[in-house]
């Protein structure tokens, strides 16, 4: 077996390294780290075989600083900028060091460690491997080694990566509220491309720091030579790709250096978050499947554990939240077959009751006009239908009307001689807490915590944070570091989590922020799933789910089948389809039962326990992307493929309606050629059943034709509309 990494020429060991090799199985990164010099990468990309390592130097492809830092070159793009005590703004780093060793779960580490030629100043570069999902993470930790005198810091990017110019299409993602990760594809051009957020405390509604290059023209789903990046943070953050006359795209990634230079004392130490990089020959659908694996092997919260079959009561009751209707919520979803029940916002507040979203944040104590029997009450009448409780809190938050900003408006992120700014604030009266304050990680995690040991039958929590920060200083952080407010935000934040995490390993944490306002890595060790968008509409959502696959799998993305028409595009459409595309994540229900007919229950619950039949596959299943809605073609169509290839669940969605259409036909992907499979509808509908039902075809048809899909459903007259839709079981013979 090739070894994951490799250091030539050590003599003596560690002190003289040049090249290293940083592999998986299926990527190789040759950095060299001649001591003396500064770090310089020399390839990343498929893996390569010592043969070709030893002749890299005579391919001609020229040595790029690995992590660039000011002040030695031009205008070339930086990585690190610094101010030291004495005022020179420039870096000299040069290798002194490499070391290698083997993380608790197996994974390689390897640190480089760069020191400034003048200044006590070092950066350590750090690349950990993770071999089951050919992911290399790297990030960089600088020391101020001054024994007086601060280092200010203003430029931290995690990592550098330079890609040859060529036919190079960047795939990203952007958005809003409730049309979020919308795929955007284009050639790379040249200048500065940015990819930014601002937010403060949410930073994925409006772009995601994921991105991909395709290297060989435009983005192919199973073919190409292409590059994932994810930059794994909670806060602010900066992707720059700087496309100048090096022949190189230059990209970039990390904290968002914006408002936010970082005093280092004496001593201190500042760590980057981690930029997630992967390569595949697979194009796109093979970066995909490599940050799935990884995320659910190594960074998702209980990643491999099927998840339960929710009614959330958001879309079905809003704040009108009372026990008997929880209970008869309670009630509908155990009787469609679901495992948990989550009780939304609106149950809490005494002196300011929480009946609209403008009071109340922090005071999480039970309105007991609206629940009498409180929270125990709720978890017996769970206990009683046999399902899971579950509880949603926005503990981060505060309102102007609340007895906890009453008590503690030094809690509150605030500029100093500023008025406090309600501008755009949700409610008008929402303020975000101060998270680098130590009382206030604490007084987050006794939310938790005192719901979780008063009510050990808690099983679920939704983590909501419905604004951006807007008032921008810390009461708490002293005046010279008020530029700081936004990284100890997170710091305090991801503290705070981690202490959940500790006393609380078990309980399943929704991470929800007006929907997908925090769909990234950087959160998602301490969280279940996501919340992936505040608009359940069905066919945007097909949309939206599309972008959210990139780089996250279906187990994390949280889809629920709500109302018709839709609360938030008011469309009318058809259960069928409904529960088609939310059936394709995480599935679960947000709407209110009683208001549904008992045709429509039924057909939900045969769903649901179809669901539960492939939940494995579709939550632990590798992902091929078949058709893009994107591509306008007029439908779309996605696969889960179980790993050992003897079961998938096929999607296929109209995105489009119109009489005697010409739809393309579908191959499949990513079966085993020579497995047959039998085919079953789920959610069935029609009166008679497709011509393929219990029919088996080898994965070689199915991957080379794939099946016809009928452009409608074959129901009674009256039930006929402008949506179509298939989930169909493929289970090896
Ligand atoms: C925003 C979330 O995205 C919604 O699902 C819901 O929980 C509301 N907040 C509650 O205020």
């Amino acid at each position: 077996m090739k070894p994951h990494f490799l250091l030539a020429m050590l003599a003596p060991a560690a002190l003289m390294a040049e090249t290293v090799h940083i592999s998986t199985p299926g990527t190789s990164m040759v950095l060299d780290a001649t001591v003396g010099q500064p770090l310089q990468i020399v390839y990343y990309g498929e893996a390569l075989s010592p043969a070709d390592i030893e002749a890299l130097p005579n391919t001609g492809a020229p040595k790029l600083n690995a992590y660039p830092t000011f002040g030695l070159t031009g205008g070339n793009e930086t990585a690190m900028t610094v101010k030291h005590p004495d005022g020179n703004i420039t870096l000299d780093m040069a290798v002194t060091g490499v070391s290698q060793s083997k993380e608790a779960d197996g994974a390689d580490m390897t640190t480089i460690t760069m020191k400034d030629r003048y200044y006590p100043f070092t950066i350590d570069v750090k690349y950990r491997t993770y071999p089951d999902a050919d992911i290399i993470e790297t990030w960089a930790e600088a020391t101020n080694g001054q024994k007086k005198g601060d280092v200010t810091l203003t430029e931290f990017a995690s990592g550098y990566l330079p890609i040859h110019q060529g036919n190079v299409y960047l795939s990203q993602f952007y958005g809003t509220w409730a049309n979020e990760a919308r795929l955007e594809e284009a050639r790379l051009p040249h200048g500065m491309k940015v990819i930014k957020n601002k937010d403060g405390a949410r930073n994925t509604h409006t772009a995601h720091s994921e991105v991909m290059f395709s290297l060989d023209g435009a983005p192919q789903e199973n073919a190409g030579r292409t590059i994932g990046a994810a930059l794994c943070y909670t806060g602010n953050y900066e992707l720059r790709i700087d496309t100048d006359d090096s022949n190189y795209h230059h990209f970039f990634a990390g904290i968002n250096p914006d408002a936010s230079a970082y005093i280092l004392a004496p001593g201190e130490t500042f760590v980057t978050p981690p930029l997630a990089l992967t390569y595949s020959q697979e194009g796109k659908g093979g970066v995909s499947r490599n940050f799935h694996r990884w995320g659910r092997n190594h960074r998702l919260a209980h990643g491999n554990t099927p998840r339960k079959i929710l009614l959330n009561s958001w879309e079905g009751v809003y704040f009108d939240i009372n026990e008997e209707g929880m209970d008869q919520m309670m009630n509908d979803i155990a009787s469609m077959g679901g495992e948990l029940f989550v009780m939304d916002d609106g149950w809490f507040g005494v002196k300011y009751p929480r009946t609209t979203d403008n009071c109340a944040l922090g005071d999480w104590t039970v309105d007991t006009n609206k629940l009498p029997h409180g929270i125990q009450g709720l978890c017996d009448a769970a206990k009683k239908h046999g399902i899971k409780f579950g509880i949603w809190i926005e503990p981060e938050m505060t309102n102007t009307t609340s007895e906890l900003y009453e008590k503690h408006p030094e809690y509150v992120l605030k500029a100093n001689n500023r008025d406090l700014n309600l501008n755009g604030a949700r409610g008008g009266t929402q303020l975000v807490l101060d998270m680098a304050n130590p009382k206030v990680q604490d007084l987050v995690f006794s939310v938790v915590d005192t719901l979780l040991t008063n009510y050990p039958e808690i099983d679920y929590i939704k983590w909501d944070s419905n604004s951006a920060i807007i008032n921008h200083g810390s009461q708490y952080l002293p005046a010279e570091k008020q530029s700081h407010h936004y990284i100890e935000y997170h710091k305090g934040l991801l503290k705070t989590l981690e202490r959940i995490r500790a006393k609380y390993p078990d309980v399943t944490i929704q991470d929800c922020a007006s929907g997908g306002g925090r769909a990234n890595w950087g959160y998602l060790p301490y969280f279940d799933e996501f919340w992936v968008s505040d608009n359940t509409d069905a066919l945007q959502r097909i949309y939206m789910q599309w972008g959210t696959s990139h780089f996250f799998p279906a187990i994390a993305m949280a889809s629920h089948i709500s109302n018709s028409p839709g609360h938030q595009t008011f469309r009318t459409v058809p259960l069928k389809y409904r529960t088609d595309v939310a059936m394709s994540g995480r599935l679960g229900m947000e709407i209110q039962p009683k208001n549904m007919s008992e045709e429509d229950k039924a057909q939900c619950r045969k769903a649901i326990s179809e669901y539960k039949e492939v939940r494995n596959t579709i939550q632990m299943g590798d992902l091929y992307r078949l058709l893009s809605p994107y591509d306008k073609l007029g439908c779309a169509s996605l696969m889960y493929v179980a790993p050992d290839k003897d079961e998938a669940v096929y999607y296929w969605w109209k995105t489009e309606s119109f009489v005697n259409q010409q739809l393309p036909k579908i191959a499949m992907a990513g079966l085993d050629p020579d497995k047959m499979y039998v085919v079953t509808e789920l959610n069935r509908i029609d009166n008679e059943p497709l011509p393929y039902e219990g029919k088996a075809f080898s994965g070689r048809y199915l991957m080379s034709n794939g099946l016809e899909m009928p452009l409608d459903h074959n129901v009674d007259y009256n039930k006929r509309n402008d949506y179509a839709s298939r989930v169909l079981r493929l289970q090896a013979k």
